[in-house]
């Protein structure tokens, strides 16, 4: 049968969080806990769900801001619904909101391991600005991470 997605976006609520730590679980080899959670919550970052009027919740991004540069803390789609365009929208969602709010740019970490994530980021312009030393958790020890950064000026030169 054909599935009509119908999708939205809305404030994270603490009540989301039991639904999200079962994503983060499956999504992610050293995932999220409950309390990392609550705390970006708490400290006011933003904190949103992608969500479906049937199939629930497709996935949720957290951000912060410092000064005039946003973080984007954590992006994760459910992997049910991987390879379905929702990454992208998201993506979307997160450049117009950072617009919105007036920012320079989007900074963000991901694991060079992490081929789709790194080509998706590449794809909505992010550029690889350098790189953080044993930054990740890893099976062996610890893994780099590449830092990439959104901007609209073009200049992806930390100011
Ligand atoms: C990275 C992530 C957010 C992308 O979301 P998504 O919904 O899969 O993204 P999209 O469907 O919009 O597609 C992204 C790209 O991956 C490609 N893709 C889809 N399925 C794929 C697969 N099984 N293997 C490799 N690439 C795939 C798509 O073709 C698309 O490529 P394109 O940019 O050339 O069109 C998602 O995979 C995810 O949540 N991963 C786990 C958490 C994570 O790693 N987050 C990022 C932390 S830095």
């Amino acid at each position: 049968m054909l599935k009509i997605i119908q999708h939205y976006f809305s404030k994270m609520q603490i009540e989301d969080i039991d639904e999200i730590v079962a994503i983060e679980k499956i999504a992610y080899k050293f995932p999220w806990t409950s309390h990392n959670f609550i705390s970006s919550i708490e400290a006011g970052h933003s904190c949103i769900c992608l969500r479906d009027w049937n199939e629930g919740l497709l996935g949720y991004f957290l951000m912060m801001s410092v000064v005039d540069e946003a973080h984007l803390l954590n992006m994760c789609i459910n992997p049910s619904y991987q390879g379905c365009g929702f990454g992208s929208i998201m993506l979307n969602e997160i450049i117009r909101l950072v617009n919105e709010d007036g920012m320079k740019g989007v900074l963000l970490e991901v694991r060079p391991s992490n081929i789709r994530a790194f080509h998706i980021y590449k794809r909505f312009g992010f550029i690889e600005i350098g790189r953080r030393k044993n930054y990740y958790s890893s099976d062996n020890s610890r893994e780099d991470a590449i830092v990439m950064r959104f901007a609209w000026e073009g200049c992806c030169a930390l100011a």
